[in-house]
């Protein structure tokens, strides 16, 4: 069953809360954090996931778009996000190694995402130790409304591969330009969650775009 995960990247801050709502059908909230640094772009951090928490019950799906994410590994987990998804280029190997680490000792699902340029097996020395999710970029991450790299597709399906191989239980998301239309090329290619901001929150008719998406 795919799971849709709308990003608030795309919602109104100033009625985060009911936009949040407006939301309530689908799987997963995916929460965009970027520091200006990994991304040129600046977003939302601690205190908003924090307020978020109190405010739903939904999963937080939170893609950490950050330099060194483990040095906020421990603040995210305590502001209630379920699972952390750190870049592979976002630090050296090792630390991303000691980044995961510390989720699972947090109780924190772990996920790790991939840039365009990063090669589909630059996943496997971390699928073998478990992971809970691996996010696929199909945009250059940064902002909401670009549009889809259908060159990330092989990679999709390779890294399907390698999770059916190391880690079944591994889900596989899609992250930027997901429209009905090139969600049913990802899940074809093997993934199982969906992020998507402006096709949810530009609809006019937003439980119909979540349940469109879930049926590509
Ligand atoms: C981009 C973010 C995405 C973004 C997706 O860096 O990671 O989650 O909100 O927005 P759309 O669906 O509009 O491409
Ligand atoms: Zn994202």
């Amino acid at each position: 069953m795919v799971k849709v995960a709308p990003s608030i990247l795309s919602a109104d801050f100033c009625q985060l809360g009911e936009d949040i709502h407006a939301v309530s059908s689908a799987d997963w909230l995916h929460v965009d954090v970027m520091d200006g640094m990994f991304v040129p772009n600046i977003s939302i951090g601690v205190p908003v996931v924090q307020s978020i928490r109190k405010h739903t019950d939904m999963f937080l799906d939170t893609h950490l778009m950050v330099e060194k994410p483990g040095r906020y590994v421990g603040a995210f987990a305590k502001a209630g996000a379920d699972l952390l998804t750190v870049h592979l280029e976002a630090d050296m190997p090792p630390a991303i190694h000691a980044a995961l680490d510390e989720m699972d000792g947090l109780g924190v699902k772990k996920g790790i995402a991939l840039r365009p340029i990063t090669a589909a097996e630059a996943v496997i020395p971390y699928l073998e130790k478990g992971l809970d999710l691996i996010l696929v970029m199909t945009v250059e991450p940064g902002f909401g409304g670009q549009a889809f790299m259908a060159d990330q597709l092989p990679k999709l399906a390779a890294i399907r591969g390698y999770i059916e191989k190391y880690c079944p239980s591994c889900h596989l998301e899609v992250d930027g330009g997901i429209n009905a239309q090139t969600a049913r090329q990802c899940v074809e290619a093997g993934a199982d969650v969906l992020v998507a901001g402006s096709a949810v929150y530009g609809a006019e008719d937003i439980p119909g775009a979540i349940a469109a998406l879930r049926g590509a």
